[in-house]
């Protein structure tokens, strides 16, 4: 069996003033009625394949994390991060806690818990192939074609290929590029990293000793006086505040001569700003996806989201509306990428 993570504890402000420190947007729903997180749990609720879901989060959202899952009727295993560490000491703790579940040969699958996946057929191809080549002594990633070049990604360039069906090895890793080197990239055939993998946990474990010798001491020592608290899973407050904090990307990605690639033939998008919600959402003939309490008149090629009052406009083309109950956003969605920057000027101001 493979053991599913679910990698739940970050935080993202690119889709304020829904996703908010206090709840990011991986508890949030977005483009459809389950929240994003529930999404990545349903992905992998699949007893013939998976193992009852691990989920690590930080403890700030642990009862979100615990009832967003029996809320969809699954019973997840939630560890808690007593601090932020980035997703690599996340992963290594995953990894350890897995081969207590299910034995020190088992195969993990880690999910990020805040994209949108389409084609659950396609999925799950692509997961037969992963653990097929994982299970050959790989840390299998699915690579996305890329559209454009993005540089909140990470670029693999796939090298030979390997014996099993589809899979390649990764020549180089790069997290997060600048633009040129992006561009040069999207030229010659690179892919994106989804922030998805596949992996023996033994073989994580042994490359992130090699490369981060100092993470996997502090985790495992968080893992091994880790205590139960209500039904959660608390790691070390002591043992796991003493691992650098670095992205499992940065961490062993860029590093390891033992990563592959398949080719995630699945859709996918990684939702980050309001322009892609806009692009997923159901749209009208004018081109405009609405939710909760809007009228429009008049407008064309727009996202407007009430969570809160009523919200009336009129003539709007290219523009997006987000209302809560505290907060609202007006710009047009070609700007989505600057609600970072806008969110950090709310901050240096309050
Ligand atoms: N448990 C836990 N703890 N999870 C975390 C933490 C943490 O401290 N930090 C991040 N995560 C989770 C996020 O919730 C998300 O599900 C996943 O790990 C990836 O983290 P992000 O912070 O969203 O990473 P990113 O988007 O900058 O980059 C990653 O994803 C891209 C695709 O969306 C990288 O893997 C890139 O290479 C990749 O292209
Ligand atoms: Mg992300």
């Amino acid at each position: 069996p493979i053991v599913p993570v679910i990698l739940a504890g970050g935080s993202g402000t690119r889709l304020w003033p829904i996703s908010r420190d206090s709840l990011p947007k991986q508890f949030q729903s977005l483009a459809s009625d389950r929240t994003l997180y529930q999404e990545a749990l349903e992905r992998v609720a699949d007893p013939t394949i998976f193992t009852a879901p691990l989920v690590l989060t930080h403890e700030d959202f642990r009862f979100f994390a615990r009832r967003q899952a029996s809320d969809i009727g699954i019973e997840a295993t939630v560890a808690l991060e007593p601090t932020r560490r980035d997703s690599g000491p996340a992963l290594i703790a995953a990894a350890l806690l897995a081969q207590r579940i299910a034995g020190e040969h088992c195969l993990v699958m880690s999910l990020a818990a805040d994209h949108v996946v389409g084609d659950r057929p396609l999925f799950r191809d692509a997961v037969f192939k992963a653990a097929s080549a994982a299970a050959a002594g790989n840390i299998v990633t699915f690579g996305i074609k890329p559209t454009a070049p993005r540089t909140s990604y990470g670029y693999i360039r796939p090298g030979t290929p390997l014996e099993q069906d589809g899979s390649y090895a990764v020549d180089t890793f790069v997290e997060k590029p600048n633009t040129a080197t992006a561009e040069r990239y999207v030229s010659e055939g690179y892919l994106w990293n989804s922030g998805n993998f596949m992996f023996p946990a033994a073989l994580l474990i042994e490359e992130a000793t090699r490369f981060e010798p100092e993470i996997v001491e502090a985790v495992r020592a968080a893992v091994d006086n880790a205590a139960e608290d209500l039904g959660f899973l608390r790691l070390d407050v002591k043992a796991f505040g003493a691992a650098p904090a670095k992205s499992i990307d940065y961490a062993v990605m860029e590093r390891t001569r033992r990563a592959a690639v398949i080719e995630g033939v699945f859709s996918w998008s990684d939702i980050g700003s309001w322009n892609a919600v806009h692009e997923l959402g159901e749209s009208d003939v004018a081109g405009n996806v609405t939710r909760g309490a809007v009228a429009l008149l008049d407008s064309r090629n727009s996202y407007v989201r009430s969570d809160g009052p009523l919200v009336a406009a009129v003539g709007l083309d290219g523009i997006s509306v987000v209302a809560t109950e505290d907060a609202v956003l007006v710009m047009p969605t070609s700007r989505s990428e600057d609600v970072k920057p806008l969110v950090a000027k709310l901050k240096a101001e309050r």
